[in-house]
C-alpha cells in the first residue's frame, strides 16, 4: 500500500501533521511545507534522462527481500560534469545531481525476479557550491546545495535544512565528498 501511503503522508504534510517515517523515502519527507526552492536548486527543466548520463541506480530492498526491490534509486549529471570529474577528481562548481526515486513492479521473467521502475515517487537535488554563489540558506552547506522534492514537483521542495533532512544519512560518505560513488561505474578512474 506504498500508494497510499504516500497520499497520506502528502496529505498530512500539507496539513503540517509529521507521521512516524517508516520507509527510506518518507524519512526525507519531514514536516517543513513546500516551500520554494532557490531556483539552481530546482529538479533541472532539461529532459535529464535522456539528455544526461546516468552515473548509477540503486535497489533497496523492502522488509520481505523475496518481494525484490522496494524502492529503484537512479542518479543522473551532466556529461560536462562527468569530464571534470574524471579529469580533476571532483565536481564543479554548479555540477548538478539528481536522483529519482522510484516505486517498483517486481515480476518473473525468464532472467530471474526482476524489479523495475514504477511511479516517480520524489527526486533528490544536489548541486555544487564552493564558492557560495548559492547564497546563505539552511538548503545549502558541506559545499552542496540540497533539496527534495515529492511526486513530480520540480520547484516546491519539502526541504527545511539539509542538517537535519540530509546530512546524517550522508555522514558516511564524508570521506568520497558525500557521494555514494560505489554506486557509480562512471566515475570509476
Ligand atoms: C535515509 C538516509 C538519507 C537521507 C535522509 C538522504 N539521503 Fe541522499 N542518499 C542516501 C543514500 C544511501 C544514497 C545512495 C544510495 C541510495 O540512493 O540508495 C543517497 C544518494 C543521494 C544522491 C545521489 C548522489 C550521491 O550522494 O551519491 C543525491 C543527489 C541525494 N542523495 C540527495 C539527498 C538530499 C538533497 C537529501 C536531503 C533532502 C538526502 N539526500 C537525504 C541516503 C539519504
Amino acid at each position: 500500500m506504498r500508494t497510499r501511503r504516500n497520499t497520506l503522508v502528502a496529505l498530512a504534510v500539507a496539513a503540517g501533521i509529521s507521521l512516524p517515517v517508516t520507509a527510506s523515502v518518507f524519512a526525507q519527507v519531514t514536516d517543513t511545507p513546500p516551500t520554494p526552492a532557490e531556483i539552481p536548486l530546482h529538479v533541472p527543466a532539461v529532459d535529464y534522462r535522456v539528455e544526461w548520463v546516468q552515473l548509477g541506480s540503486f535497489s533497496v530492498l523492502g522488509e520481505n527481500p523475496a518481494d525484490g526491490a522496494a524502492e529503484i534509486h537512479s542518479v543522473y549529471t551532466t556529461r560536462e560534469a562527468v569530464e571534470a570529474y574524471l579529469r580533476d577528481g571532483e565536481f564543479p562548481q554548479g555540477a548538478v545531481i539528481v536522483k529519482d526515486v522510484w516505486s517498483t513492479r517486481t515480476e518473473e521473467l525468464t532472467t530471474g525476479t526482476a524489479s523495475y521502475a514504477g511511479e516517480l515517487e520524489g527526486r533528490f537535488v544536489m548541486v555544487r557550491d564552493t564558492e557560495g554563489t548559492l547564497g546563505a540558506s539552511p538548503r545549502v552547506g558541506d559545499g552542496w546545495g540540497w533539496a527534495f522534492y515529492p511526486g513530480d514537483e520540480t520547484n516546491m521542495t519539502v526541504t527545511g535544512d539539509y542538517e537535519v533532512d540530509c546530512l546524517a544519512c550522508h555522514e558516511p560518505a564524508r570521506d568520497q565528498g558525500l557521494l555514494y560513488l560505489q554506486g557509480y561505474p562512471v566515475l570509476r578512474r
